[in-house]
């Protein structure tokens, strides 16, 4: 068949080829990016169905507006609210996951050889997405404090991209945090150079002992003109389920009034049951409750996976500590003639027993091999133990 050239910039995703060699029995995986499924509060979801359908059936099953349905947007809202942002339910459009906004926003905004700035290492279906829009990606340097700030006005400033997106809050794949500082740099940064920011912020309610620094939109409010520039996305996949399906993006009008335009051609609407669900959900006062379980669970289990990659694989790798998230992301350093190639390690840990991601697909450009992403959010604290020791057999 004579597919669409857009496809050609595109391929199926190393990790997914990964998943396959995953079947073995007895493998422990830290590969997945997925939240712990014995986490997920199934009670409090299976009230807010039935309060969904119980009552407003009509809305809960008819088709809805493309925005959204209407008392989710007020409780998300009032969810940015909570967390120092001034958002108004008109201000933010619900989406089919996160993921969606990411699309909508790739539709609306990247052109064929349009430049876009992305970390390096970032979210590997971003990278998938805006290359399916002809996006040439450029990869902005990170460290423990999430993106280097210097750097990407130097590369803003040479190359004028479309947008610049970001994952400032214990990113995918880095676990990092972007500091204070860098998040108010950014925002001027947005100003200076008129460009749009687009903050995708999955993870930011997943910390383990303290709050991270505000989000940019947050923020945005004391850098002037820069909320005009800024698109953020959110999401209750992480925070309550990911089958929900239910994400959101707070944008300029224009951008949400073009992104809502084409999510009429793409879905319609997300699912109205979902989002009634979701809507009960928080009106239910359930979420922080939620939230403060599974912080302590995946903070223990940080804390686990961090001591025993010290303890089992010392100078061999180095890392930060996550201060939220999902992610420990580490890199090789070839001390003592051990491996400093995250991509054979991955090969060798399967053999051990151990599966992880290695770095290299997380690049959009000039991959660092070295670096490889282990989760430890779906695994107990004594086979995150048994893994590293494991992992370290690899080495
Ligand atoms: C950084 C980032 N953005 C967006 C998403 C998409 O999440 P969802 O579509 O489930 O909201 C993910 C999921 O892993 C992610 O890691």
């Amino acid at each position: 068949m004579q597919f669409a050239d857009r496809l050609n910039n595109v391929e199926t995703s190393a990790i997914r080829e990964l998943f396959k060699l995953l079947g073995k029995p007895g493998i422990i995986s830290f590969a997945g990016g997925f939240p712990d499924a014995a986490l997920f509060d199934v009670d409090g979801i299976r009230e807010a169905a039935s309060a969904a359908l119980t009552s407003d059936p009509g809305a809960a099953l008819q088709y809805g507006a493309t925005e959204g349905y209407n008392p989710l947007r007020e409780q998300l809202a009032a969810f940015m609210r909570a967390k120092g942002a001034s958002v108004a339910a008109e201000q933010l459009i619900v989406t089919t996951g996160s993921q969606q906004a990411l699309d909508l926003l790739g539709k609306t905004m990247i052109s064929p050889g349009d430049k876009v700035i992305v970390e390096g290492p970032t979210f590997l279906a971003t990278i998938q997405c805006f290359r399916l829009y002809g996006a040439e990606l450029i990869s902005a340097p990170i460290d423990g404090d999430g993106v280097q700030t210097d750097a990407l006005e130097a590369l803003i400033a040479e190359h004028r991209p479309k947008l610049v997106y970001l994952i400032p809050t214990f990113g995918n794949p880095s676990g990092a945090t972007l500091s204070l500082e860098r998040r108010q740099k950014v925002l001027e940064l947005a100003v200076k150079y008129n460009t749009l920011v687009v903050e995708d912020d999955p993870y930011g309610d997943l910390y383990f002992d303290q709050a991270p620094p505000p989000s940019l939109l947050a923020l945005s409010d004391s850098v002037p003109g820069s909320r005009e520039l800024l698109a953020h996305c959110g999401s209750l996949s992480k925070v309550l389920s990911p089958g929900l399906r239910v994400g959101w993006m707070v944008a300029p009008p224009e951008l949400l009034g073009k992104a809502t335009m084409c999510k009429q051609f793409s879905d319609a609407h997300t699912s109205t049951f979902a989002q009634a669900t979701a809507a009960q959900y928080l009106a239910a006062g359930r979420l922080p409750a939620t939230l403060a379980k599974v912080r302590a669970v995946y903070a223990e289990r940080a804390h686990t996976m961090c001591q025993a990659l010290r303890a089992d694989l010392g100078d061999a790798v180095t890392f930060v500590p996550p201060q939220g998230g999902l992610f420990v992301w580490a890199r090789l350093s070839g001390v003592g003639g051990k491996t400093a190639n995250g991509n054979d390690l991955a090969k060798r840990a399967i053999e051990q027993g151990v599966a992880f991601v290695p770095g290299t697909p997380f690049y959009a450009n000039q991959p660092d091999h070295a670096t490889f992403r282990v989760s430890f959010a779906t695994v107990g604290t004594d086979k995150i133990v048994e893994g590293v020791k494991r992992l370290a057999a690899a080495l």
